[in-house]
């Protein structure tokens, strides 16, 4: 095996447990639970002193997640989830009544419900298209979907359901730029499991979370807007940190920062945000095509595995293309519920989501042959 892999393997915990819900909530690195314990230590001994060490920690976390977008460290801003970021690009991005909003029909809730909250607060159409037999996105269907009324696409990178992706999201991108529409897309189900040109391709923001891919805690939340689009999107919550640090005086003549940090209200999440620093750089280190290899590897050996027993497997795609992402979406046999076989599982602590048609499996890197054996065995 890569040493590479080795490295990232050896940064979880091999417990009792069969982790293949890495889509849901993924165990953290060894490197992101020892940041935690650091800050935590210093603050409990150090208290004021440690300000500008974990400032710079936060710095860290931020350049390093610019890195893996592929945009300027400006750009990136924090927030405490993914809806918190989705938010502040929904209702600053200046929709007014008439404008369209262009979304599958299977978007998570914390990606549609801003985007619905922010067409009724301003009168725009929310156009929400209907996705096609087993969950199948396809690019012309939402492309038929754009009018001279359409302001904005928002669409996730990879859906949560069962992993349904346009197949050709940069086309979609140039194609909104020839009409000036303004692209944002939820990457949280892509980002750190498949290398990302997203932002290379012209999306005019990303928005994503820490708790899946990036194997970190719970609690950060991030968002990546072109520098060009910052001056014009007002800050939705704001606090001390949209205009300067603590130490400023309060004046009502300031101005918002420049940069993506005005979007950023006050106090930081240290822990989270410089544990996700540390995870990113795990990540970095291992390389995100090396994940993306071992996680496929791993996909396609427990996909091949569910058939072989009988199940079937809701998939968009079909044939080569099944094997693209890691998720493994797949139906109960016979009479059995959904409800009766995920309870089966969760008694031999294999851990799983119940997501749309089926269960869902979402291997990464860190699992083992191992695990799908007990997968496997649990399902037979
Ligand atoms: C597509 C998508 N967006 C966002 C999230 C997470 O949203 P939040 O960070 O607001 O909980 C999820 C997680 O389940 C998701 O699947």
């Amino acid at each position: 095996m890569p040493s590479d892999l080795e490295f990232f393997k050896s940064q979880f915990n091999k417990a009792e447990y069969v982790h293949l819900n890495n889509a849901g909530l993924q165990p953290i690195t060894r490197a992101a639970r020892e940041k935690i314990d650091y800050w935590s230590r210093r603050f409990w001994e150090e208290g004021y002193n440690t300000d500008k060490d974990y400032s710079a920690d936060v710095a860290h976390t931020r350049t390093s997640l610019a890195n893996m977008i592929g945009c300027e460290t400006g750009e990136v801003a924090f927030f405490t989830s993914t809806a918190g970021a989705i938010n502040q690009v929904a209702f600053s991005c200046g929709l007014k009544a008439d404008d369209e909003v262009v979304m599958w029909d299977q978007e998570y809730g914390s990606h549609l419900y801003p985007w619905k909250a922010a067409c009724d607060q301003s009168g725009a159409k929310l156009v929400i298209v209907e996705s096609e037999q087993n969950l199948a996105t396809p690019m012309e269907k939402y492309l038929k979907a754009i009018t001279p009324k359409t302001k904005v696409l928002a669409f996730s990178w990879v859906q949560f359901l069962a992993a349904s992706q346009m197949e050709d999201i940069k086309h979609v991108i140039q194609f909104a730029k020839q009409k000036e529409i303004l692209v944002f897309i939820d990457i949280i189900q892509g980002f750190g499991i498949h290398p990302c040109d997203i932002w290379a391709w012209g999306a005019d923001a990303v928005m994503g979370g820490s708790h899946k891919w990036l194997c970190s805690p719970v609690g950060v939340g991030f968002l990546a807007l072109r520098k060009n689009l910052i001056p014009q999107f007002k800050p939705h919550v704001i606090g001390m940190y949209t205009y300067g640090t603590c130490d400023d005086p309060s004046d009502f003549a300031c101005e918002p920062k420049r940069d993506a940090t005005k979007f950023e209200p006050g106090s930081k999440q240290v822990l989270e945000i410089t544990a996700l620093g540390a995870s990113l750089d795990v990540i970095q280190k291992v390389g995100v095509k090396t994940i993306e290899t071992e996680a496929l590897r791993l996909a396609k050996i427990l996909r091949t595995g569910i058939i072989d027993l009988g199940y079937e497997i809701v998939s968009p795609y079909k044939g080569e293309q099944v094997n693209s992402t890691p998720f493994i979406n797949f139906k109960p046999k016979g009479e059995m519920s959904k409800k009766t076989l995920s309870e089966k599982l969760n008694s031999q602590n294999i851990f799983h989501a119940v997501r749309g048609p089926g269960l869902r499996f979402t291997p990464t890197a860190f699992n083992t042959e191992n695990d799908l054996e007990k997968a496997l065995f649990a399902l037979k």
